[in-house]
């Protein structure tokens, strides 16, 4: 079983590559996040945006898993679910989801705004998708899992939403009205119902007996995980490979690769630290041409160039065996390309990922830019001097190497090495 990561702060373009890597596998799991993520797929022509299915659904003669980890909202499901139906995707038989995963309600949304409204000029920049409060009632030991929905559902619902109503009192947050959304999420839970919701667990377990290969795919990025990412500006599930375990239920010595995904520069969305921050035109130049705006919620991403010091640290804690860099082209028209190696703060250099990470000013170095456009290349013979230079060197700073190079959306444009 391997899994594939994005390392920095999510959309590196993982979509593109599980598309990619597919082929190689039986089975295709989520085991982390919910329909904050949204992973864009071109293929054949059409463009889809998956946010709680698993990419491995394009695929006929794959299964795809919604582990334990996950949360998920009914109504957003259904809408996801009926979009690949209608463009002639089976997805009943192919598409498991865990019982022990835990539901997004209308009324997490809701609580998702009020905590956000609350924390004034501290705000997280979530994506509103209830995410944290659906995470926080997990870990409160209060909230309503997906096996809830087979017995005595109404009653808990019920109970959960007065709990969340009464929190909204509290805090004074009482214009919200969330009667069509209710209704629309009840429509929700009718529907996933026909889908098979089991133990994905001890299926999986099962499957990796039988000898059977199993893709576990990320969403967000190592970043914004609760534990190891920019706390507080993080999500709220475990993004990193421990949470592949945690929320799939396989055990460590399970896992064989670990693939992590980065971007050739750097990409932040929503509020927290982000020293390789660019305020200037070559900003809004990589934004321009990486288009750069999010795929849940359209909002800008803000740019930089690529971060030594956040990179090894997610190499550490995920333990990446390879990477797989993704929109080399975006930097193709740059005399100079930086390279941020360490960061800086009261005279204080640092290059292991510090605990505070506010206010530190990113320390670079400057290589030569290629200035080609790389997009038709599909070998690795023909990269120009200056693009060999920059993967040389960003392997021997991060110790890893780099198996999988993408030079253009065009899914031939990703050359293994
Ligand atoms: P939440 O996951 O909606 O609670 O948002 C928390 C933080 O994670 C915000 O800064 C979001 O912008 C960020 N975030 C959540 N999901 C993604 C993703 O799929 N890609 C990039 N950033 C994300």
């Amino acid at each position: 079983m391997d899994a594939l990561l994005g390392i920095v702060f999510g959309d590196e373009g993982k979509g593109k590559v599980v598309d990619f890597f597919t082929p190689h596998y039986d089975v295709v799991a989520r085991f982390a996040g919910g329909p904050n993520a949204g992973h864009t797929i071109i293929f054949e022509g059409k463009k889809f945006v998956l946010r709680s299915i698993p990419s491995g659904i394009f695929d006929e003669g794959k299964l795809n898993i919604i582990g334990n980890g996950c949360v998920i909202a009914p109504d957003l499901f259904m809408t996801e679910a009926r979009e690949l139906e209608a463009a002639g995707y089976s997805l009943t038989d192919r598409l498991h989801i865990s019982r022990r995963a835990h539901l997004i309600l209308p009324t997490h949304r809701v609580l998702d705004r009020a905590y956000e409204a609350a924390k004034g000029k501290n705000k997280v920049g979530t994506t509103g998708k209830g995410i944290g409060p659906t995470y926080s009632d997990k870990a409160a030991r209060v909230g309503l899992r997906v096996g809830d929905m087979l017995n005595d559902f109404e009653e808990k619902y019920r109970a959960l939403k007065a709990r969340h109503e009464q929190i909204l009192h509290d805090l004074h947050f009482t214009d919200y009205d969330i009667t069509e959304e209710e209704a629309r999420w009840m429509e929700g839970v009718e529907y996933m119902r026909k889908f098979q919701l089991t133990d994905t667990e001890i299926e999986i377990n099962d499957l990796l007996e039988k000898g059977k290969n199993v893709l576990a795919e990320g969403a967000q990025g190592s970043l914004l995980d609760i534990d190891h990412g920019t706390y507080p500006f993080v999500s709220s599930s475990s993004t990193t490979s421990g949470g592949v375990c945690t929320g799939l239920g396989v055990a460590p010595n399970r896992i064989d690769r670990i693939f992590g995904i980065f971007k050739a520069y750097s990409t932040r969305v929503g509020s927290g630290p982000f020293p390789v921050e660019l305020f200037d035109e070559t900003g809004d130049e990589i934004r321009r041409i990486g288009n750069e705006f999010g795929a849940v919620t359209g909002r800008n991403r803000r740019c930089g160039w690529i971060d030594l010091v956040a990179l090894k640290y997610a190499i550490m804690i995920n333990g990446v065996t390879d990477l797989v860099m993704m929109k080399s082209d975006v930097l193709d028209s740059f005399d100079t390309i930086k390279v941020c190696t360490a960061y800086q703060k009261d005279g204080k250099t640092v290059t292991d990922m510090p605990y505070d990470t506010e206010g530190w000013q990113a320390v670079y170095e400057e290589l030569p830019g290629w200035k080609t456009p790389l997009s038709a290349l599909r070998d690795e013979a023909d990269f120009p001097e200056a693009f060999k230079d920059y993967i040389a060197y960003l392997e021997n700073a991060l110790h890893t190497p780099i198996r999988i190079i993408s030079v253009s959306p065009d899914r031939a444009a990703t050359i293994m090495r």
